[in-house]
């Protein structure tokens, strides 16, 4: 009997929580919620309530909480969430300078305790995070990848869907970029069961629907007063899942870009193929000259805040 696989959660917050219960209520592993010693209790609490919600629904999965990353040893998959939300008003770059010193900490630790995982990085601003992540931690390229593209694309096919009136499932957006205000949403590639959006939706609801989606976040931060967690959290898992079972989705993560689309030693947003080797390919698409353009701005606006975090 195989055993089961270990994903361990670091950071036992609003996306942590939802992770776990998704990720055990898939059958996806074992789940580990890790969080600093001062929020052990939150970290073993929820997950003393999913093992309940497991006795109730009938899943089978051990759900643990802790402080300390020996707990965590040989985890197959690491997704981060540690660090501060946005609060209304901030900017995800406003949280750079906090978040720099935690996403450091987690590294070493990971680096220590879970050497061959694929790691998943959800912590904001997102690309310089997962950059720091893949700098200090020294993993190749393949097993350090970030979301946001997918939470990004679905905030988009659910814009669409409600627009046109049509089931989410018939929609498929891709937004690449840097996760932040430069994001770029392609219209070229969103369809409705293989029609081009434009068919279907006026050009003026269209470029409503593309502010909203850079706005997206903020939309959610303004009402609740802290980030979005549901959303985020089932993104994470599309692409944990793509990975331990060799899905090979093709989904639009930040990856490490070497070369493709003309940028080197960047993490940004681009369609990639996850599946059982991480992230197997980083996959070049045409641009029109408008999204090109916006991807170039992005990719500027990523590069400073890399060189930011460097004096920091
Ligand atoms: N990439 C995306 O698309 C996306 C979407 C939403 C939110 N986010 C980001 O995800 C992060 C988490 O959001 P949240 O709503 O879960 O926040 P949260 O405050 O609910 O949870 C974060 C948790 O991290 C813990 N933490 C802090 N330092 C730690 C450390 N050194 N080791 C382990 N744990 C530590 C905190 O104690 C807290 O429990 C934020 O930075 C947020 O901006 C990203």
């Amino acid at each position: 009997m195989p055993a089961r696989k270990k994903i361990a959660l670091i950071g036992a917050g609003n996306i942590g929580g939802e992770l776990a219960l998704l990720a055990a209520r898939r059958e996806l592993g074992d789940v580990v919620l890790l969080d600093i010693p001062d929020k052990e209790g939150l970290a073993k609490g929820k997950a003393l309530d999913i093992v309940q919600t497991g006795a109730c629904d009938g899943f089978d999965a051990r759900v643990t909480g802790t402080s300390s990353y020996s707990d965590a040893a040989g985890a197959d998959v690491v997704i981060v969430t540690a660090g501060v939300p946005r609060k209304p008003g901030m900017s995800r770059d406003d949280l750079l300078t906090i978040n720099l010193k935690i996403i450091r900490a987690v590294a070493e630790g990971v680096k220590a305790n879970a050497p061959d995982a694929f790691v998943i990085v959800i912590s904001n601003p997102l690309d310089v995070m997962v950059y720091e992540l893949k700098r200090i931690t020294g993993f190749p390229r393949e097993r350090v990848v970030g979301m946001a593209g997918v939470l990004d694309s679905s905030r988009m096919q659910a814009f669409i869907a409600q627009a046109a009136g049509v089931s989410v499932r018939e929609v498929r957006t891709l937004v690449l970029g840097g996760h932040g205000d430069t994001m770029v949403p392609c219209l070229s590639y969103c369809t409705i069961n293989g029609v081009p959006v434009g068919q279907i939706l006026p050009k003026d609801k269209l470029d409503a629907i593309v502010d909203r989606t850079r706005n997206g976040g903020g939309e959610i931060v303004k009402l609740m007063g802290t980030s979005a967690y549901y959303a985020p959290a089932a993104a994470a898992i599309a692409m944990t899942e793509s990975y331990l079972r060799d899905q090979k989705r093709m989904l639009a993560c930040a990856a490490y870009l070497d070369g493709e689309y003309g940028f080197k030693d960047l993490y940004m947003g681009v369609p990639t193929v996850i599946g059982g080797r991480g992230v197997e390919r980083v996959v070049e698409i045409e641009l029109s000259s408008e999204e090109r353009a916006m991807l170039d701005k992005s990719a500027a606006a990523v590069r400073e805040l890399i060189e930011a975090s460097r004096k920091l």
